[in-house]
């Protein structure tokens, strides 16, 4: 039951910030581009910390990205960031459905960030939904799907 829900654990409350499993999973796979605090660079790397994307109440959009990966351009909370490079690499290969879940649900929850939980399940949905997709998003394509 424990692993159906990913992370975290149902019922649990209090800051996340410090909690050592999705940390270790976004320092190896999100740190190098978006930094330590989600912060980005600009007209580079967007930042994680506080973003409209990250804040959508559904996950589908960022499922996808972290998936199959998103080339820019890009606007997130209103800032451009102009160039389709540097992009961003799919991860589907290198990151389980529960560690996708986990990441996106940690980060939901934290660097300023409060939207609801994401669930290995929705990601084995959209895995599931593209198993052949090799190519990166675009913000166009992204958006066509629902936000809320
Ligand atoms: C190699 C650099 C790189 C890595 C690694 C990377 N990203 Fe990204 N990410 C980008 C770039 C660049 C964009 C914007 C698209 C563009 O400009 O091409 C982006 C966009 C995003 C967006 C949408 C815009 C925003 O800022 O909210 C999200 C969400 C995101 N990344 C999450 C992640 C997560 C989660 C991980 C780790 C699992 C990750 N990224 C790993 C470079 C990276």
């Amino acid at each position: 039951m424990l692993l159906a829900l990913g992370w975290p654990a149902a019922g649990r409350a209090g800051p996340v910030e410090a909690d050592a499993a999705p940390r270790a999973i976004y320092q190896r796979a999100c740190l190098s581009c978006h930094g330590a605090e989600g912060l980005g660079k600009p007209r580079l790397y967007p930042p994680l910390a506080a973003t409209d994307w990250l804040n959508a109440p559904r996950p589908d959009r960022l499922i996808r990205i972290v998936l199959h990966g998103m080339a820019g351009p890009v606007k997130v909370n209103g800032q451009p960031f102009p160039t389709a490079t540097p992009f961003m690499p799919g991860h589907a290969a290198t990151l389980s459905d529960v560690e996708i879940s986990t990441a996106l649900t940690w980060l939901r929850r934290s660097m300023g960030n409060n939207a609801g939980p994401v669930t290995p399940a929705e990601v084995t949905t959209i895995r599931n939904a593209a198993p052949q997709r090799s190519s990166m998003w675009t913000e166009a394509e992204l958006l066509a799907f629902p936000a809320r």
